[in-house]
């Protein structure tokens, strides 16, 4: 090939030349200007070119060399900038715009309530999902033959007729009663189990968040008092309460507690069925019977215990009409709850 050809070709691959590290920059200049480089070679040749082609050829062969020169200049130029500017990077920030997830309604619900009690003393106990009969039902004074013990109701491990799945976190305040000696006051939330059929206003799963206080001298005044407290901070100050006379094995007397309905104000619609008012707990003191067989003194210390479903404080608060909603990951659903 003539010179003048491969002066040509390899002006053509230093025009295309890349590098992206400082030692293929490197590669680059030994490749074509050291020593034994291939412009450098090109040179050599020079002298075999006849004397009246010198001139043009010298031209080239300089113009090629300064071209490969200020080439792998500026790409040492470029190589060098890149690196400065990496190291001005904050390199612990995550790449690209953060999605901000948002958090579950009824988590954001769980933690109003426990924020609420915690301003009057309650601190959060929590306890196995998995548990023993004793400490959801026998320690908690429920008799023998009490419906809930049956498998209807209630889902038992296989083949294991003590082990069951709590069906209320009422087991975490047996749990706190044998391990702790008064002044107990917790609140207890957590996952329960029931054995239910799925539909709109039922699951097989759901939340609660139950109360335990138990001190010298506690009387349901001051239960009334907690609860009425708790009413109006979550569901604001014009709200009333009420309470009804109700049964539960653990407690004696027993009440549910109502409150004004916040979707009418009290005029009656369709979610409080035209009373006026919805049910969202159930409290009442806590039986002597369990005090003892939990190892505390029932002549010393009394007691109170409240318990209520998350889903249906958020229903009444975010007015949720499907209980399903909460557990099908819907984010149509949940991305509602953002700025929450
Ligand atoms: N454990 C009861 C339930 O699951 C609620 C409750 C708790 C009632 C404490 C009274 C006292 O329905």
């Amino acid at each position: 090939m003539d010179l003048r050809e491969r002066i040509a070709q390899m002006q053509e691959q230093i025009n295309e030349m890349t590098a992206a590290h400082a030692d293929e920059i490197e590669q680059l200049r030994i490749k074509y200007l050291s020593k034994k480089g291939e412009i450098t070679s090109l040179f050599n040749e020079f002298r075999n070119v006849p004397n009246e082609e010198k001139r043009e050829i010298g031209q080239l062969l300089n113009q090629l060399k300064e071209e490969a020169t200020s080439r792998i200049n500026t790409l040492k130029e470029q190589y060098d900038e890149a690196v400065s500017n990496a190291s001005k990077a904050d390199l612990t920030r995550t790449p690209d715009p953060i999605k901000l997830g948002t958090r579950h309604p009824l988590s954001l619900v769980k933690e109003e309530i426990i924020d609420i009690f915690s301003r009057i003393g309650f601190t959060v106990a929590e306890g196995p999902e998995i548990e023993d009969d004793w400490h959801v039902f026998s320690a908690l004074n429920f008799p023998p033959e009490h419906p809930a013990r049956d498998m209807q109701d209630t889902f038992f491990i296989e083949k294991h007729p003590d082990i069951l799945l709590r069906t209320h976190t009422s087991s975490v305040q047996t749990r706190v009663m044998t391990s702790q000696k008064p002044p107990i006051r917790v609140l207890c939330p957590g996952r329960v189990y029931r054995n239910e059929a799925i539909s709109a206003r039922a699951h097989c799963f759901f939340h609660q968040v139950e109360g335990l206080y138990i001190d010298k001298n506690v009387s349901f005044a001051d239960l009334r008092q907690a609860l009425m407290y708790f009413a109006k901070e979550m569901f604001g100050p014009d709200t009333k309460i009420r309470l009804r006379p109700s049964y539960f094995p653990f407690t004696e007397p027993s009440a549910e507690m109502d409150i004004s309905c916040n979707i009418c104000g009290g005029e009656g619609c369709g979610f409080c069925k035209h009373t006026g008012w919805v049910e969202i707990l159930g409290c009442g003191m806590v039986d002597p019977n369990v005090l003892e067989a939990c190892g505390i003194d029932s002549k010393e210390y009394s007691g109170y215990a409240f318990g209520m479903g998350v889903e249906r404080i958020t229903n009444l608060k975010y007015r949720v009409k499907d209980l399903r909603m909460f557990s099908e990951n819907d984010v149509r659903f949940l991305n509602q709850f953002k700025s929450c």
